[in-house]
């Protein structure tokens, strides 16, 4: 009996407001949250998808990658867990924190296709990232490889890693052009990157800074190949940070090929705003070591012993938990429109809008027009303009544009065609970009 089947069968034989190892259970919470809006299904029109959302009219929202707005499943479901904190914040936790935590990660392993003591949850990439590499098991004459493309909290979570341990960070360029960069040329840098002493290659599956999203499971088989032969503790560990393919792409964890998979929910999830998860095997968990101290239900029923490795890397402390308990719904939101439809959307709407504006004589896009190699932001410049004067031109014509973060060189203009955008919206931005 896994610790799962422990909380849930206890839960059923012994029926409403028990004590089941140390965690009071009131089934008749059970049905607490039922959302007020229908789930969708794949019958759903792209205008109904955004319709369930409140974005502001009279815009084009381009920039949803930035952080989620929340569709109505989730809002519903984040309003009905606060108006229950509100009410009774001792009895609502104490009656319900098992079973909800235990409905997270059963949604979100689902969507990944993997067993749930494999997840961690956590607040946001950046906590993943920086719990998976501060805690990782380094010694001195090891090595880390990683990319000069990746977000910063790759880079500074790395470099803490490193001092800590005297490990070596070697980071290398995957790329040098963005707008040509070729799969088979990424995975030969890796592989040629590749060292006795290397133990972790930390990457980004898609780089917010070019629009570039590597070969994520080239690069784990050549990975994988390298392995081969080497003891458990000298294998190469691959962790990607994958934000921004993660509600995008229809791929599981098993495609990625990846040891770690580190990614924030409130991008293209739409999860609540401060979730996110990290997904590994048992294998993959034992090098890295938990940071914060866990709230698993197990802990609470004294069975610090039973806890998965997963379970001891999540964080526990008293979160706000009408966000996390809500993320089960963002998941319910993705599958029930299709994942390989999601996917199918977004890279069609960026495939047309990037062949468009590659029509414009003085617009350069930087992201590869490959949807095998970009997935749904797209970098670009215009001649004679900053990327500052870009956004800035765009956002007095109502369309929401982002600048790629300051630690990213050279600075791009980013447009994102999503879920929230309408073939008309990505028409109307080429028209304005055109207009610049
Ligand atoms: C590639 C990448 N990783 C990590 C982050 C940080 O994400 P989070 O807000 O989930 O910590 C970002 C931010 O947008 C990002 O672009």
């Amino acid at each position: 009996v896994n610790r799962r089947q422990f909380l849930i069968r206890g839960g059923v034989a012994v029926g409403t407001n028990m004590i089941l190892a140390g965690v009071p259970f009131r089934l008749a919470h059970a049905e607490a949250v039922v959302p007020a809006s229908d789930p969708p299904t794949s019958a759903w029109t792209w205008d109904d998808v955004r319709a369930q959302f409140d974005l502001a009219p009279g815009l084009v929202h381009m920039s949803s990658f930035f952080l989620a707005s929340h569709p109505r499943l989730v809002r519903d479901a984040i309003a009905e867990h606060r108006r229950e904190l509100d009410a009774n914040p001792y009895h609502y936790m104490e009656d319900n924190i098992a079973r909800f935590e235990i409905a997270v990660r059963d949604a979100a392993s689902g969507y990944l296709n993997v067993q749930p003591d494999d997840l961690a949850m956590t607040d946001s990439t950046t906590m993943g990232l920086g719990l998976v590499y501060g805690g990782m098991k380094l010694g001195s004459g090891q090595e880390i490889l990683s990319d000069t493309h990746d977000h910063i909290v790759t880079t500074l979570s790395l470099r803490c890693v490193a001092e800590r341990t005297g490990a070596t960070l070697h980071r290398v360029p995957l790329y040098d052009d963005p707008a040509t960069a070729n799969a088979e040329k990424i995975v030969e840098t890796v592989t040629q990157n590749l060292r006795p002493a290397t133990r972790l290659v930390a990457l980004t599956w898609v780089h917010s800074g070019t629009g570039v999203k590597l070969p994520v499971r080239q690069i784990a088989d050549a990975v994988a190949a390298v392995n081969t032969g080497r003891s458990p503790d000298d294998r190469i560990l691959f962790a990607v940070d994958g934000v921004h393919g993660f509600g995008l792409e229809d791929v599981t964890f098993d495609d990625l090929g990846c040891d770690f998979f580190i990614s924030g929910c409130h991008k293209w999830l739409f999860g609540p705003r401060g979730t996110g998860l990290v997904c590994a095997r048992s294998e993959a968990w034992a090098a890295t070591g938990p940071t914060i101290p866990t709230f698993d239900p197990m802990w609470r029923g004294g069975k610090l012993d039973s806890i998965p490795l997963a379970g001891l890397n999540t964080p526990g402390g008293f979160h706000s938990f009408e966000h996390r308990w809500a993320l089960a719904e963002a998941f319910t939101f993705h599958l029930g429109l299709g994942k390989a439809r999601v996917a199918a959307r977004i890279h069609e709407l960026n495939r047309h809008c990037k062949e468009e504006l590659t029509r414009l004589p003085k617009v350069k896009v930087s992201t590869p027009m490959s949807d095998d190699l970009s997935a749904g932001i797209i970098c670009f410049d215009v001649d004679g303009l900053s990327p500052e004067e870009v956004v800035a031109r765009l956002r007095e014509k109502s369309i929401v544009a982002s600048i790629t973060p300051p630690f990213y060189k050279p600075l791009h203009a980013r447009v994102a065609p999503s879920l929230l955008t309408s073939e008309q919206d990505v028409e109307n931005t080429v028209r304005a970009i055109a207009e610049l």
